[in-house]
C-alpha cells in the first residue's frame, strides 16, 4: 500500500533573500520527498513564505512600500530561487492568506475553549514617539555588565551577556531613537504550564519516532525545567492577523508571528486541496493513517517539538509523525560570513555555479544527525568532479559514442552477471534505507561503489581495444549495452539528488521518467538511444573563487532596523530577531579578531603527564605534573569527569606555561592543560602528533 506522506521545510521570512544555509534544508526535504514519490508513495511537499512581525512591517515601512508589497515581492524572489535549486514543492504559499487565518482562529478559538489560553497584563518597553511596543531587539542602550554602548536589549555582543532589556542602561529605541517607557498592556498566552500540555509532551517527545535522540535530550532538559506559559500576543500596530474577540468585535491584538507560522503549513496544505481536490481533514484528523514529517533547522525545534504538538493536541488535530532535525551550515569551517564572502545568497549561487553540484554535495554530507555541515569549498570541487563526472558521467561518455557510430543508436543484449551488484543493492534495501532514513551521505557511498564497479567492468573489458579489433562487434555491442544499463540504475538511483541531470539522461536513454522499480529490467536488446550529449561539466574551482569575490562585502555600519542578531542555537527567544537578521549577518563569530602578537603571548607547550592523581576532597579537579623537558609543574585540571588518572600516565599533551600560577583551595597550579568540549561531550585532552618532544613550542 502507497503510504500517505506530507512533509514540510521551515517557512522563510519574507524579509530576506534566500541563502545556502536556508538551501540544507530545501535540498534535504526535496530529496527526500523526490525519493518517496519516487518509490510509488503519495507524498506532498508544502511550504510558504513566512510573512508576519515587527521586522517584515518596519521593512516595509523604510522602504515606503505596504507590507503586502514586500512580501509579494520577496514571494517571487524565493520561488526563483528554489526553482533554480530544483525544490519541486507541491505547494509555495504564503502565510498571509485566509486558509492560514482560518486555522490560526480555529485552533486559537479551541484553546480558549479548552481553558488554555490565559489573558495577563504585562509591562514592555514602549517607543512614545513611534506610538509602539518594542520587541528585544528593537531595544538598545549600554550593557549591564561590561558597559559596551548600543547593546541589544537581549544580550551584549561585547561580552556575551544575556539580561532583560530592562537591565539596560540608558536605553533607547532603535527605531526612533527615542528613551523607552514602561507600559502596561494585556497579553494571550498559550498555557504550556498547564498539566495537560506538560504531561502530553513529556509522552510525545520520549517516542523516538518523534525526534531524534539528540533532540529528544534537549527537550527533556526543557521539560525538566518546566515549560512557562507562551505569549502568543502581539499590540498594534503590528503586521499580521488580528485575534478575533468573543463577541466578534476587534481585540487590537495580533497573533505573535511563530504562532501563525506553523500554522501556514496547514495553509498551504488547504489551498493545494482547494487546487487538487485533495481532502485536507485525511491528513489532518486527530486519527489519520497520514504521515506528517516537518524538516527544520535545531534553532527552531523548541517550537516544532513543544508549542506546536501541544497546539495541534489540544485543538483537535493530528501531531506530526516526526520533526527531522538537522544542523547549520558552515562554509571552509566557520560561520558564513559576508566579510569573507561566504555568505552565499541562492540568486549569486546560480549566478556561477549549477545547482546540481551543491544538491549533490550537501547529500553527500547529511546523515540524518542533527551536526553543521560544512561545505569546504575546496572539497567540494574534488567531490564533484571525481564522483559526477570522473565516475559516473564517464561510464556513459566512455560507451556510448560506439553505439551511436557503430550499431546506428541500436543497444544490444546485456550481461546479467555484470549488473547483479546493482540489483542486489535494491535487494538489500541499502540505498532505499539510507534515503529513508535520510543518511543520504551513506546512499551516495554506496552508489558511488557501484559506480566503481561500473568503471572497473569497462577498465577490464577496454571497449575501446574491442573497437579496433576484426569480429570483435558482438562482444563490444554487448559491453557498451551492459554499461548503459549500469549507467540507466545508477541514474535511477542518483535521481533524488540530481532530478535534471537524471532527466537529461532519460532524453538521452530515450525512457519514460525513471521509478524505483525499473532496476529489475534491462535496457531491451534493439532499444534505440540518442546520441550523446555532454552532460555535466567540471567545476572550475575559478568560477567559486569569483562567486566569493562577489559576495565579499565591506563592513559597513548596519542600518539601525536592519541591525543583526546573533544566531544563538536552540534559543527560541531570539526567533523574532532572527526575522530581522534574515540576511543580514554581517559579523563573524569569531570576532573580534586577534593579531598574532596578541597570539604568541601564549606560550603553549608540550608537556607529558609525569604523573596524574586524584585530589581529596576536590569533585572535578585531578592533580597533573607536567614534565616541560627538565622543568615540571603541577596543574590541578577540571577532567576528572572523563579520565582515570592512571590512563593519562606518560602520555604528551598540550599546555598553557605561562599562565600566572594560581593558589587554589588544594595548592598552587602552575599552569593549564588544554581540552575540547562543547554539548556534544568532552572534556578532551590535546595531544601532538607523534616527534614532538616536552618542552616544545606550539606556534
Ligand atoms: O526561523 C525561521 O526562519 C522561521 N521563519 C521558520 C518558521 S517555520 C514554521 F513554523 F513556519
Ligand atoms: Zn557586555
Amino acid at each position: 500500500m502507497p503510504r500517505k506522506i506530507l512533509v514540510t521545510s521551515a517557512l522563510p521570512y519574507a524579509n530576506g533573500s534566500i541563502h545556502l544555509g536556508h538551501l540544507v534544508e530545501y535540498i534535504q526535504t526535496d530529496i527526500w520527498a523526490r525519493f518517496q514519490k519516487m518509490r510509488g508513495n503519495t507524498c506532498f511537499y508544502c511550504c510558504a513564505d513566512d510573512t508576519h512581525g515587527t521586522p517584515i512591517m518596519l521593512r516595509a515601512e523604510k522602504e515606503g512600500i505596504t507590507p503586502e508589497q514586500l512580501i509579494d515581492r520577496t514571494w517571487h524572489e524565493h520561488k526563483r530561487d528554489f526553482d533554480g535549486f530544483h525544490i519541486d514543492f507541491d505547494n509555495y504559499y504564503s502565510t498571509n492568506t485566509p486558509e492560514t487565518r482560518h486555522y490560526a482562529d480555529t485552533i486559537y478559538t479551541r484553546l480558549k475553549q479548552a481553558g488554555l489560553i490565559e489573558i495577563r497584563s504585562i509591562e514592555q518597553f514602549y517607543d512614545p514617539v513611534k506610538e509602539m511596543f518594542l520587541p528585544d531587539r528593537f531595544i538598545k542602550g549600554e550593557c549591564p555588565k561590561c558597559h559596551a554602548k548600543d547593546q541589544y536589549g537581549d544580550n551584549c555582543e561585547a561580552c556575551g551577556a544575556a539580561y532583560q532589556p530592562t537591565d539596560l542602561i540608558e536605553p533607547y529605541s532603535a527605531v526612533s531613537g527615542a528613551k523607552p517607557v514602561r507600559k502596561e498592556s494585556d497579553h494571550h498566552f498559550f498555557k504550556l504550564s498547564d498539566p495537560r500540555c506538560a504531561d502530553f509532551l513529556k509522552q510525545w517527545t520520549a517516542d523516538p519516532a518523534h525526534v531524534q535522540a539528540e533532540a529528544a535530550n534537549k527537550l527533556g532538559e526543557w521539560l525538566q525545567a518546566g515549560l512557562s506559559d507562551w505569549d502568543i500576543s502581539r499590540d498594534a500596530p503590528y503586521f499580521g492577523f488580528e485575534i478575533p474577540g468573543d463577541d466578534g468585535k476587534p481585540t487590537g491584538k495580533y497573533y505573535y508571528v511563530w504562532l501563525d507560522a506553523p500554522i501556514g503549513y496547514m495553509g498551504s496544505f488547504q489551498n493545494l486541496c482547494d487546487k487538487t481536490g485533495l481532502d485536507f481533514n485525511e491528513f489532518w484528523k486527530p486519527d489519520s493513517d497520514a504521515e506528517l514529517y516537518h524538516f527544520i533547522g535545531k534553532d527552531i525545534l523548541y517550537f516544532h517539538a513543544l508549542f506546536w504538538p501541544a497546539e495541534l493536541a489540544h485543538a483537535g488535530f493530528r501531531t506530526p509523525t516526526g520533526v527531522f532535525c538537522h544542523g547549520f551550515l558552515t562554509v571552509n569551517g566557520l560561520k558564513m560570513s559576508k566579510s569573507r564572502g561566504t555568505f552565499i545568497t541562492a540568486e549569486s549561487y546560480l549566478n556561477h555555479l549549477n545547482p546540481e553540484w551543491l544538491r549533490y554535495y550537501y547529500a553527500a554530507k547529511l546523515n540524518g544527525s542533527m551536526e553543521d555541515i560544512d561545505l569546504n569549498l575546496e572539497d567540494f570541487a574534488a567531490r564533484v568532479n571525481s564522483d559526477l563526472v570522473g565516475k559516473y558521467v564517464n561510464i556513459a561518455s566512455r560507451c556510448a559514442g560506439f553505439i551511436s557510430k557503430r550499431f546506428s543508436g541500436k543497444l544490444g543484449a546485456v550481461d546479467m552477471n555484470a549488473t547483479t551488484e546493482f540489483s542486489q543493492a535494491y535487494a538489500d534495501g541499502a540505498i532505499a534505507n539510507s534515503y529513508e532514513e535520510r543518511d543520504f551521505g551513506r546512499a551516495l557511498r554506496e552508489i558511488m561503489r557501484l559506480a566503481d564497479v561500473a568503471n572497473q567492468y569497462i577498465a577490464e573489458r577496454k571497449p575501446w581495444e574491442m573497437a579496433k579489433q576484426e569480429g570483435r562487434e558482438a562482444e563490444l555491442l554487448e559491453v557498451c549495452s551492459t554499461a548503459m544499463t549500469q549507467f540507466r540504475d545508477l541514474t535511477l538511483y542518483l535521481k533524488p539528488v540530481l532530478p535534471k541531470l537524471a532527466e537529461q539522461v532519460e532524453a538521452f536513454l530515450n525512457i519514460p521518467p525513471l521509478t524505483w522499480t525499473d532496476i529489475w529490467t534491462p535496457l531491451p536488446a534493439g532499444h534505440a538511444i540518442n546520441e550523446y550529449q555532454h552532460l555535466m561539466t567540471r567545476i572550475d574551482p575559478k568560477k567559486i573563487e569569483i562567486m566569493v569575490e562577489e559576495n565579499k562585502q565591506s563592513l559597513a555600519p548596519v542600518p539601525e532596523v536592519a541591525a543583526p542578531a546573533p544566531i544563538k542555537h536552540a534559543e527560541h527567544q531570539q526567533s523574532e530577531a532572527k526575522a530581522e537578521a534574515a540576511a543580514s549577518d554581517e559579523k563573524s563569530m569569531w570576532e573580534p579578531f586577534i593579531s598574532i602578537d596578541d597570539f604568541t603571548k601564549v606560550d603553549l607547550r608540550i608537556a607529558r603527564i609525569a604523573n596524574a592523581e586524584h585530589v581529596e576532597g576536590a569533585d572535578k579537579l585531578l592533580k597533573l605534573t607536567l614534565d616541560l623537558g627538565g622543568e615540571t609543574r603541577t596543574v590541578f585540571a577540571g577532567i576528572k569527569a572523563a579520565y582515570a588518572p592512571e590512563t593519562l600516565i606518560g602520555r604528551l599533551t598540550v599546555m598553557v606555561a605561562n599562565l600566572a600560577p594560581r593558589k587554589m583551595k588544594f595548592g598552587m597550579s602552575e599552569g593549564m592543560v588544554c581540552a575540547a568540549s562543547d554539548e556534544r561531550g568532552g572534556p578532551f585532552l590535546l595531544s601532538p602528533d607523534s616527534g614532538a618532544q616536552p618542552g616544545m613550542r606550539i606556534k
